[in-house]
């Protein structure tokens, strides 16, 4: 795959700096055109001249440097490029772009920018788990940011957890699938089709004032109807209980438990050229609700619990299926219960993310997911949803398409 695009690459001042110049020669071997941007504090990890060659441009360091300003000044680099990507984005670079402060050139770039900005970042783990670092990337991927990495590991510092630059070759990845949906977005790939949609948990009642649940949020499965929608499609969105506002031009049919889901999705499955199950469903409900409130008493309870129909297996299961797409959530071994699930349900793809971990999964703004079918298989690195959901929908249209 090639990237035939102009990216801006911002360097700020970590010790994974080093890292960058080996992205940019994959940056360059993919056919694209490079320019670096360094702040101060970069440059006394690597020297400019590293980047230059790689490069084959001058590296861009000063705001307010008249020969330049003259030439290529912030405006025109932000106009020149296709997409912005800083690698590695430091946690001070992460806080000025959050409260729109400009006091450099990288800053004053993303200010000037309106094409789609990258953050990788790269920091020790306590100051990525910082509140404040944890609010201004919210802020940011509020602002339309998307986000790459950090990964999980071993650091500089000695010390062991998320806060890895991701490595060039999972940022070149990225941008890659990232440039290439953007190629394809605009011509509405699901077009008058019906696309039916399971997001959020279930709930199961034990009695009148308790449930058994998990954790789920519903925003993958709601970030798949907003870039289904977007994509062209008519959507219909069966919904567990969860807090997120469903967007105004969707069908909602909004559902409490297991059974519920059933029920709803099977009535509707037919008439939908596609099926997603981003669904949390639980897969055992109790066998009897309560009718009354348990009371307390012996010191340990027993709550017997039965299966609750499997949604997916019995709409892939129709005479008039949709093309089905089934979620796997797993905490281990997780290509080979995906790979298990796609064929004992007989779906058409399945994608498969790891859930339980610090990024990703429940009720994490991020995921990452493999996708499968029966001939092929494809990854996408850790990503926001929205965008995760726009890339997942672009491969959906892809497969069915040939399907
Ligand atoms: O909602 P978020 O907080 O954004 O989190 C997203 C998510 C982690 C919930 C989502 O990405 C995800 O993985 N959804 C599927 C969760 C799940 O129940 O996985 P599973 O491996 O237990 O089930 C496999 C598939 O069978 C799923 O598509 C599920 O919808 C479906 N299923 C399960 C049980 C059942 N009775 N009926 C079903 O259709």
């Amino acid at each position: 795959m090639t990237i035939n695009k102009q990216i801006l690459l911002g360097v700020s001042g970590g010790i994974a700096a080093y890292k960058s110049a080996e992205l940019v020669r994959l940056f360059k071997k993919q056919g694209a055109e490079v320019q670096v941007v360094m702040t101060k504090s970069a440059m006394q990890f690597v020297s400019p001249l590293t980047f230059q060659a790689l490069s084959g441009n001058p590296v861009h360091s000063e705001l307010l440097d008249a020969d330049v300003e003259n030439a290529m000044g912030h405006i025109s680099l932000a106009r020149w490029a296709d997409c912005l990507i800083i690698a590695p984005a430091t946690a001070n670079i992460i806080a000025k772009l959050s409260h729109g402060i400009a006091d450099d050139l990288l800053s004053t770039l993303y200010l000037a920018a309106t094409c789609p900005v990258y953050v990788a970042p790269a920091m020790n783990q306590a100051m990525w788990n910082k509140a404040v670092t944890r609010e201004n990337i919210e802020t940011l991927l509020r602002h339309g940011v998307k986000l790459i990495g950090p990964e999980q590991g071993d650091q500089a510092c000695g010390e062991t957890g998320f806060g890895r630059l991701s490595e060039p070759v999972v940022i070149c990845k990225h941008l890659t699938d990232a440039l290439e949906y953007q190629n394809h977005s605009p011509v509405q790939c699901l077009q008058g089709l019906k696309v039916l949609i399971s997001a959020g948990p279930t709930r199961e009642p034990l009695d009148p004032v308790r449930y058994l649940t998990n954790r789920s949020s519903g925003k993958m499965g709601y970030a798949l109807a907003n870039a289904a929608l977007k994509a062209g499609a008519e959507v219909t969105l069966v919904s567990g209980p969860v807090s997120l506002t469903a967007p105004n031009n969707v069908q909602l049919i909004k559902v409490e438990t297991a059974r519920q889901m059933y029920d709803a999705v099977m009535s509707k499955a037919s008439e939908h050229a596609i099926y997603i199950g981003a669904a949390a469903v639980a897969d055992y409900s109790p066998v009897v609700m309560q009718p009354e409130k348990i009371k307390k008493q012996d010191a340990q309870a027993t709550i017997i619990l039965q299966k609750t129909k499997d949604i997916l297996a019995d709409v892939a299961g129709l005479d008039k299926r949709p093309f089905t797409v089934g979620f796997a959530a797993e905490t281990h071994n997780l290509e080979d219960y995906a790979r298990e699930k796609l064929i004992r349900k007989k779906l058409d793809m399945i994608a498969a993310n790891w859930v339980g971990q610090e990024q990703g999964g429940f009720d994490s703004e991020q995921n990452a997911l493999h996708v499968f079918w029966k001939s092929g298989d494809k990854t996408f690195s850790m990503m926001d949803k929205t965008q995760l959901a726009e890339q997942l929908i672009s491969l959906i249209a892809e497969r069915l398409k040939v399907s």
